[in-house]
Order: structure tokens, then sequence, then C-alpha cells
């Protein structure tokens, strides 16, 4: 049977690059497309001394309309895998017309050159982060939806466009998939996350401690309801995220409509537990001072899983230890990035 061809966006970066993995090695031929604002063509390199195939590369803004139309215009395409958006939260408060510009604009572009193309399946990655702070854990996909900070509302604003596109035009197949907190790294070390400049997420700063780069981890406040005060999040292996594309891109072939679904292990580890797995991990004892809390920071945030099993047979098979072990694995053979 012909293989499926899919256009990941973004492909080249943390979670871009496994999701690829995961495609070629499910059968599927994959064409990666990315600016390389926040990675590396290297990356491409990688993903064939895992996978045997540099996937086909696009090195391309999705600002830049008639560069994705001629991406359609030379491949057949049956489904696309939008990652390709600025992600840090922080900066999109400080610079909120960029993120506009490019997560939501830049976003329109491609569904457009889609339309044009007759290419109406598409899986988007969403974020947990539109539920804002949810008035109670494990949180369901019909939970409220309600964004603190512009990036998280350039997710939603993705949501809501691919919602009327489908309304507009019922070929259409839309997966919205809500990623919770996605850490951890291929096992070989070829692929992992690499952040510029210093990490805001924790366990990225976690590895910069244990590797000594970083002189102590701060931790944001440990006077939440939480077991030890500390943040609760559901950390998700990035490889189990990858999987969870495959079971999504494969529902969204064989469906129309539109479905948001969770992508999480609907469990929830506070910053300590975390610590705690990396110690493990990495064999050292890393220190820490607690802070006053981070501006924006929820107590707790975990998924409820179901939705992600029924629908598509898919739940996350890692543990924190494992998504800790793979973590330092990949630190401590990359520790300048992957160049
Ligand atoms: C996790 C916990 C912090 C750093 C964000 C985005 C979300 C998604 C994942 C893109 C919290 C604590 C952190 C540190 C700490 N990104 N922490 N010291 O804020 O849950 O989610 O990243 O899709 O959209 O909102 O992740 O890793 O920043 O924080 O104590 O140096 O670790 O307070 O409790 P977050 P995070």
């Amino acid at each position: 049977m012909e293989k499926k061809t899919i256009l990941v966006t973004g492909g080249t970066g943390y979670i871009g690059s496994h999701t690829c993995v995961a495609l070629m090695q499910a059968g599927y031929e994959v064409i990666a497309l990315d600016n390389l604002y926040n990675s590396n063509e290297v990356v491409l390199d990688r993903i064939k001394e895992i996978t045997g195939e540099r996937p086909k590369f696009y090195q391309t803004d999705v600002l830049d309309k008639e560069g994705l139309r001629k991406v359609f215009a030379e491949n057949h395409i049956d489904a696309v895998i939008h990652f390709a958006g600025y992600k840090a939260v922080g900066e999109s408060v400080e610079i909120p017309l960029t993120y506009y510009e490019n997560n939501i604009s830049g976003s329109v572009n491609l569904y457009e050159v889609m339309k044009d193309a007759g290419c109406k399946t598409i899986v988007f990655s969403s974020s947990a982060t539109v539920y804002g702070d949810p008035a109670s854990v494990p949180i369901k996909e019909d939970f409220p939806v309600s964004t603190t900070n512009p990036y998280g509302t350039t997710k939603l604003f993705n949501e809501r466009i691919l919602e009327d596109v489908y309304t507009s035009d019922h070929e259409w197949s839309v997966m919205l998939l809500r990623y919770f907190n996605p850490i951890g790294a291929h096992k070989s070390g070829l692929l992992g996350e690499v952040p510029n400049g210093t990490p805001n997420n924790l366990v990225p700063y976690i590895a910069r401690v244990a590797n000594g780069q970083l002189e102590y981890l701060r931790v944001w406040g440990n006077d939440y309801k939480t077991p030890d005060g500390t943040g609760v999040r559901d950390y998700i292996h990035v490889v189990d995220l990858a999987n969870g594309h495959i079971s999504a891109v494969k529902y969204a072939l064989e469906h129309k409509g539109v479905e948001k679904i969770n992508l999480g292990t609907g469990k929830g580890y506070s910053v300590l537990d975390v610590l705690h797995a990396y110690e493990k991990a990495c064999g050292k004892t890393l220190p820490y001072k607690i802070l006053a809390r981070r501006a924006g920071d929820i107590a707790e945030c975990y998924a409820d899983t179901e939705k992600a099993k029924k629908l598509l047979g898919w739940q996350a098979q890692y543990d924190i230890d494992e998504m800790c072990r793979d973590s330092w694995n990949f630190t401590l053979k990359n520790p300048n990035g992957i160049h």
C-alpha cells in the first residue's frame, strides 16, 4: 500500500524531531519543515543515525506563504503535524505581537495553503496551558479554558480557528493535542531538548545543575496546597508524546471532525519529586534553594487520560525515573546542545 506522507512543521525541534523518528519507524514518509530559529539542521543527521533515513527538509518559515505553497506543490501531503511556533511563556509576555504574528498569522498561512492544496488533515500541537488554573484535577478535555499569557492564548486561538475551519468544511479532520509537561529524550542520546540560554522549564534547568553549568535549582515556592508545598505537574516522556502523535495521525486519516485530547500520564509529580528522581538518574545530590513563587504559576496540573486511551488506544508508558534517566543521558552526551 502507498506510504502516507506527513509534513511535520517544526520538524527539527524537540518534540518535532522525536515525532519524525516515530513516524518513520511507523512506516510514514516524512517531510520536515523548519525555519531553524530555535533548532539546528544537524538534527536531521541525528534522525538518520536513528532511522537510517534523512527526512526531506524545507528550511521555510510559516510566515513565508509562497514557501509553504512550494512545499505542497512539490509533494503530495496526506496530513500535517503542526509544531512550528514560539513557545516561551515569559518571552510571550514581553513580545506578544511577535508571538501573535508567528503563532497565529503563520498558522493561518499554513491552514490556507493546506485548504488550497486539498490537504484537510491536521494534528495541532496545543498545550495544557489552555486550561489556566483548573478548579480541580485531574483535568478533563471538557474543562473550561482560560489563558493567562500570550503563548497560551495563541494555542487557544489556533484551537478556535481550526474548529471554525471544520465548521466551514466538514471534510477536515482536526486533532487538538493538549500536551502536559514534555521532558526526557530519545534513549540513544542523539535527540533531546536544547533550550536557548538559561532554561525556564524545570527539567532542562535541573540538567544544567547536574552537569555543573548552573549552581543550584531555584524552587519557585513551597507554599502551595500540594503534598510537599511545591508545584505539581504531569511530566510526560517526549517519546510517549511522539507516539501519541502516531496514534492521533492514524485516527485523523480515518475520521473527519475535531477532537481535543490530553496527552499526559495522569500522574502528578512535585518539583522536589522530580529533583530527587534526577538525583537518582545522575548519582549526585543536587543543591536547591526555596524562593518566592513565580508569577503566573499554578499549584497543580495533571491530566485525565481516559479519552486518549479510549479514542486512540494510547497511553504513556515511561515513568519519571526513565524520563530523568533519558534526560541525563542526553545531557551527558550533548553538554552544549546539538551541533
Ligand atoms: C514546572 C514546575 C515551576 C523551573 C510550561 C508552559 C507549558 C509548557 C511546559 C510549552 C512549576 C517549577 C520550574 C525552575 C521551578 N510549555 N520550576 N524552578 O510552567 O508547568 O509549563 O512549560 O508548551 O505551556 O506553561 O513548566 O517546567 O516551567 O515548571 O521550581 O527553575 O517547576 O514553578 O511548578 P510549566 P515549568
